[in-house]
């Protein structure tokens, strides 16, 4: 069978990206490499195995949220939208949308090529009816897509809490870039995560099997294996503990040794607990969240949660 047609445009962050981010991270004090890194193609398999974790309440609270609250979406929504997701991963969530909100076409955006690819041609031959398009790109710069500019009636879907990866300031900027990508005139449908006894919290990001760890470490192979590099991925640990003052997760990979660890022709010194700060990932009461929205712009039209406020999922709108 030849695969469903999608139409593609293809912006995909090359090594460049990686080896000038990851040796400016290591250059500077702490160090830290951002977490969009994370998904090469056994990043995104081991994120899809976080989703489906006992202690990874995320996904399926999302899940069983946006199960109870499409109907009443259709209705704030309406029909025929360009339905634009952002980090479409495995596209799971979306299906939920896609039966019922009905839209003319779909958008996936992501930067993980291969996943974005193999999971938009999926919708393209599970939903015949609807118009599909992929778009790789690093929305975290830049969400200047072609196809974008062709329609009205525009939706963003960013589910999965993803904007508790940026720092507040950089959250705002992204909401403002997803504002304009949309005209200042659409909807966002974004998943956030709640904030919630610290043991709960801890407990996500440490699970017992260990999936989150390699997860993190993984990173270091993609370095190892995508750079020219001598890292070596088992003289660290994966470090992950609730920053209360900050309201937000902290994943760190801490050197087990002092070591001197080479990254082309750059050479960085770590002493031995020394850590690589690899992601942040904020929580946010619903007030928390709707402040930050103002600042891009954006109003709280209706927000939904799970019976033991753990997520929410969040109808915003351009002011
Ligand atoms: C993608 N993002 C919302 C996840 C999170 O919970 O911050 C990534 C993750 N990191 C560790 N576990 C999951």
């Amino acid at each position: 069978m030849t695969s469903p047609a999608i139409k593609f445009y293809d912006a995909h962050p090359g090594t460049g990206d990686l080896r000038r981010e990851v040796i400016s991270g290591l250059t500077s004090s702490p160090k830290a490499i951002p977490p969009k890194f994370f998904y090469d193609k056994r990043g995104s398999e081991l994120f899809d195995a976080i989703c489906e974790l006992p202690e990874y309440y995320q996904t399926r609270t999302e899940m069983d949220i946006l199960r109870n609250c499409t109907a009443e979406l259709v209705r704030l929504i309406g029909p025929d939208c360009l339905l634009v997701e952002l980090g479409s991963g495995a596209s799971k969530k979306v299906r939920l949308l896609l039966e019922e909100l009905r839209p003319s076409s779909y958008l996936g955006v992501d930067i993980s090529k291969e996943f974005l690819l193999s999971s938009t041609r999926r919708l393209a031959s599970d939903y015949p009816w609807l118009d599909v398009h992929a778009a790789c790109v690093d929305f975290s710069h830049t969400l200047d897509i072609p196809h974008c500019e062709t329609l009205d009636h525009k939706v963003s879907f960013f589910p999965g809490s993803s904007i508790g990866n940026f720092d507040p300031d950089d959250a705002i900027d992204l909401l403002l870039r997803i504002a304009e990508m949309m005209d200042m005139n659409g909807h966002l449908l974004i998943g956030v995560d709640l904030k919630k006894d610290t043991g709960i919290l801890n407990s996500a990001y440490n699970d017992a099997a260990g999936v989150t760890a390699e997860f993190n470490l993984n990173l270091l192979t993609r370095i190892r294996d995508e750079l020219d590099s001598d890292i070596d991925p088992d003289a660290f640990v994966h470090h992950a503990f609730y920053n209360p003052a900050r309201g937000r997760i902290e994943m760190h990979l801490v050197s087990t040794r002092s070591q001197r660890i080479r990254i082309e022709d750059h050479l960085f010194e770590l002493s031995a607990g020394e850590t690589i700060h690899t992601e942040n990932s904020y929580k946010y009461t619903i007030e928390e969240f709707a402040e930050l929205a103002a600042a891009a712009g954006f109003h709280q039209q209706q927000v939904w949660t799970d019976e033991s406020s753990l997520f929410s999922v969040q109808l915003l709108k351009t002011i």
